[in-house]
């Protein structure tokens, strides 16, 4: 199954239509765990920065059978001391190696010291791969270019197709990187209520509108085609996404069992936000 499950929504209130309008409770986070674990999904997604996250995934069980990877972000903001921060990481994640560690910025990366302390991270068995997690597209086809590191994590989604024209797919392949996909819902702004969509980002709402249009004549809820239009790009590794709740997991695994009658649907929504700013593609930006 080319799914991740991505855990800021577990440690940190996020989103901007936060249905529960809060973070889950430690219980609820663990039911979230145990449910992705018991029903296949194998990666998890968390960082240093994601509030009580990686104690929370240290403190479930899910780690303990070797099924379950974990990939964790180094903090953007420390520039040093990488392999101490990693260890931090996995003293939370009570794990003695994760499966992958990734800079959470391309800034990062480009700095030549911070790229051999991440070269070190692997080089002494803390994490089976090391990668980046990118916003920009320019970022994600240089670093697909250099091929150094083994995983990227990228802003993927239906409004956000802007890796699709660029020669990104082929240069991960080539090298021999696995593409992780982020921002599937992003953050849950693509289901919102047209009506609802406040005002810094009146931009999305036409773009809202004709994807709810393009829906009626398919027979796809407008959270199915936008996990599906992830899911069915056949260079994305696994789909990194979100849920609050148990209800929106099981909903999403359903969904991809409709993966294979897909495709019209995705012809129709191809190049649909063409043009739309990086105003709204980028979460980072958002001053809601
Ligand atoms: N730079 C980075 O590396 C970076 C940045 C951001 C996120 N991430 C990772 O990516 C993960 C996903 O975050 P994202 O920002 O990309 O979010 P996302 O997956 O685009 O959206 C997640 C939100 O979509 C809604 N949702 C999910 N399934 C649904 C369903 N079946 N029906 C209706 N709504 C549904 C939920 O929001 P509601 O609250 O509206 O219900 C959920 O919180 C994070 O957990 C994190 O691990 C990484």
């Amino acid at each position: 199954m080319k799914l991740c499950l991505g855990t800021v929504q577990l440690g940190l209130k996020y989103g901007i239509n936060n249905q529960i309008k809060r973070q889950p409770t430690k219980n609820e986070g663990y039911k979230i765990l145990q449910s992705a674990y018991e029903k296949g999904i194998e990666y998890l997604d968390t960082a240093s920065v994601y509030g009580t996250a990686e104690e929370l995934i240290g403190q479930s069980a899910v780690l303990d059978s070797g099924v379950m990877h974990v990939i964790t972000k180094l903090d953007a903001g420390i520039h040093s001391g990488f392999v101490n921060e990693v260890k931090k990481s996995l003293e939370r994640l009570k794990q003695k190696s994760v499966d992958g560690v990734l800079l959470h910025d391309a800034l990062n990366y480009y700095d030549r010291l911070q790229l051999k302390e991440l070269l070190q991270v692997k080089e002494q068995g803390l994490a089976k791969s090391i990668g980046v997690s990118v916003y920009e597209p320019r970022d994600a086809v240089r670093i697909a270019g250099d091929g150094i590191v083994d995983y990227i994590q990228i802003p993927y989604n239906v409004f956000d197709q802007r890796l699709d024209y660029t020669d990104f797919f082929q240069l991960a392949q080539k090298n021999n990187i696995k593409v992780f996909a982020r921002s599937s819902f992003l953050q849950g702004l693509i289901l919102m209520d047209p009506d609802k969509i406040p005002y810094q980002l009146k931009e999305a709402e036409p773009f809202i509108k004709r994807y709810r249009e393009i829906l009626c004549d398919h027979e796809f809820s407008a959270a199915e085609a936008a996990m599906l239009f992830s899911y069915t790009n056949e260079n994305i590794f696994n789909v990194v996404f979100g849920v609050d709740t148990v209800e929106q997991l099981d909903a999403n695994l359903e969904t991809i069992k409709k993966a294979e009658t897909f495709k019209d649907c995705r012809n129709a929504l191809l190049g649909i936000a063409d043009g739309i700013s990086d105003q709204i593609l980028n979460p980072g930006l958002w001053e809601v």
